[in-house]
């Protein structure tokens, strides 16, 4: 933030502190009466070299002071300095917020980022709390590729485990037609209908187990049915995706770790850190202070199970891409597990990257009748049609009020974008809630007011003439109120990126977007745009132009689409 600033604080470093390895930090204080930048090294300084704080500042205030671009500078509290900045030295500060909407170069030489998010299972549709996961985890990958990493994503398909043995089971005893016809929702049919006989007739475990032990063991017959499901599913989950436009690099199912499960297995018990337990099987145990229970890794009957699978699920990331971090957007329900297999690994004595589950809290709904539903699933596909069709509705009644060429795409992009953004703006560690008049509300943190926005100042920029990048005029005498606060808040567009990337918190960039367009409608509502004399035209234009971008960038990282109509 604020290059011109951080070169002039830096020299002061550079002058009065050499051999001190500590960098200026500006940033944009929340209230403008502490000015356009606020700077705590004098502090940090100060404790390092053991001197007063306010002390240090006065060096820098004294530095500082009268310096081009900037019009006051004070000492604030324990030693902080704040900062003025004249109209130019305001707008010099912008190029930053219009070189934040480019993406950074990838840095090749880096070690990558792995987003491991989605994960569906096979055999069932997308439910609706697929889209946490899903856009949560995009949202990041998203945000780490922009700002420059080489970013892997992943999705890591649920594709193997006992449950196929008992779709296997079912839709052998009770399937009405060829699998290839079968559909997801039979599936679900049928896998449902299982577990209802299964409270009748117990033998049907016992075959489904041996259906499973089959398809582990190779059976043509059987594989031949497994791939057909992992197909079907994967039809109407990747139409899914397509809609959310979410992307994976890899897309690697539990099955695929097969044959890479026993050499672990092996290691695991010569390093004692696997031990028998009954009837063969092999557990792991952990330290008694984490209070973890001990956690299975193969079963009595020689089956291995989902730890085993993501264990050999590390090695072969760590093999293949070398990562320096391994990040899992996961849902709460499964932070027991993780907190087990990282401690498995750790006692295996790995070299590991960072590994993090990024939590994600579970899904409550606002309106009774989504939670009672009956069948227990509510399909994702069904909930962003849902949101079109209430898009559609909103746009017929508005009317003249609302501008478009294609009233079908745009409700498309209004419906899909209110649900994803109905999420993102969540903090993903509480209960995130689901509410649909929320979601498509035009006052409100929602996708249809940011895309209104958007749209509004695209409008603008039209009717100016002035579509392309508009130029910033160097020289302004003074900046309106309005004008000043947009400014102050574009300034923070680049941090609140890297904020955003660092702590996993997509909701911080969508509360920023929102912030941007309060800000954005205040100046447009009060400060006439095109019909203002120059320079003033000029920048306002500009102005409009750099929020129109930040909005699209910041959108995009969402994985939310913006109109240029509306
Ligand atoms: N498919 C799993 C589920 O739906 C989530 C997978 C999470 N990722 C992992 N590596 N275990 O419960």
């Amino acid at each position: 933030m604020f290059l011109a600033l951080t070169e002039k604080a830096n020299a002061v470093v550079k002058q009065h502190f050499s051999g001190v390895d500590l960098n200026a930090v500006w940033t944009v204080p929340k209230e403008s009466s502490f000015g356009d930048a606020s700077l705590s090294l004098p502090l940090q300084l100060a404790s390092k070299l053991k001197q007063k704080p306010r002390d240090v500042a006065q060096i820098f205030v004294d530095a500082l002071t009268g310096a081009d671009g900037i019009e006051k500078v004070e000492i604030a509290g324990a030693g902080y300095v704040n900062v003025w900045l004249t109209p130019a030295g305001l707008l010099r500060e912008l190029s930053q917020t219009r070189e934040a909407c480019v993406p950074a170069v990838k840095r090749e030489k880096e070690r990558p980022v792995i987003v491991e998010y989605s994960q569906p299972n096979i055999a069932k549709p997308l439910g609706i709390h697929h889209i946490l996961s899903t856009v949560v985890g995009q949202t990041i990958s998203n945000l780490y590729r922009h700002l420059g990493y080489s970013t892997v994503a992943i999705n890591h398909l649920g594709d193997w485990g006992t449950q196929f043995g008992k779709l296997a089971v079912a839709v052998e005893k009770w399937g009405k037609k060829p699998v290839e016809k079968m559909t997801l929702g039979d599936f679900l049919e049928l896998y449902v209908r299982f577990h209802d006989e299964v409270e009748k007739d117990e033998t049907l475990e016992d075959a489904a187990r041996a259906a499973f032990r089959k398809l582990e063991e190779k059976d043509p017959a059987l594989t031949q049915f497994w791939q057909i499901v992992v197909k079907t599913t994967m039809r109407e989950v990747e139409a899914v995706y397509e809609r959310l436009g979410i992307h994976f690099d890899h897309v690697h199912g539990e099955s695929f770790y097969q044959e890479k499960m026993q050499t672990i297995l092996d290691e695991g018990k010569k390093k004692g850190v696997f031990i028998e337990g009954e009837k063969g099987a092999l557990i792991a145990m952990f330290p008694e202070k984490t209070g973890m229970p001990p956690a299975i890794v193969l079963k009595g009957d020689g089956s291995t199970i989902y730890h085993t699978r993501d264990l050999a699920t590390i090695r072969y990331r760590i093999d293949t891409w070398h990562p320096q971090s391994l990040l899992y957007v996961v849902d709460v329900a499964q932070q027991l597990y993780f907190q087990q297999l990282f401690d498995m690994v750790r006692q295996l004595g790995w070299e590991l990257p960072l590994l993090e589950h990024v939590v994600l809290g579970r899904m409550r709904f606002a309106d009774r009748s989504m939670s009672t539903r009956k069948g227990n699933i509510l399909r994702l596909q069904e909930v962003l049609d849902e949101a079109v069709t209430r898009a559609q509705k909103i746009i017929d009644e508005r009317g003249d009020s609302i501008q478009t060429d294609d009233p079908r795409a745009l409700a498309e992009m209004m419906g899909t974008g209110a649900v994803v953004y109905g999420i993102v703006s969540q903090n993903r560690k509480m209960d995130l809630i689901f509410d649909w008049d929320k979601m498509l509300s035009f006052e409100g943190n929602s996708a249809p007011y940011l895309q209104y926005t958007y749209a509004r100042a695209k409008s603008v920029l039209r009717k100016a003439g002035a579509e392309g990048e508009s130029e910033m005029p160097q020289v302004i005498a003074a900046l309106t109120e309005r004008e000043r606060i947009l400014i102050r808040t574009l300034l923070q567009f680049a941090a609140v990126l890297e904020d955003a990337r660092s702590s996993h918190m997509p909701h911080t960039l969508a509360n920023y977007l929102f912030g941007l367009c309060q800000d954005f409608n205040a100046f447009y509502n009060v400060d006439p745009i095109v019909s203002a004399a120059e320079p003033q035209r000029a920048l306002r234009l500009a102005l409009t132009s750099m929020t129109a971008r930040v909005l699209k960038t910041g959108a995009e990282i969402l994985t939310l689409r913006v109109p240029e109509r509306m």
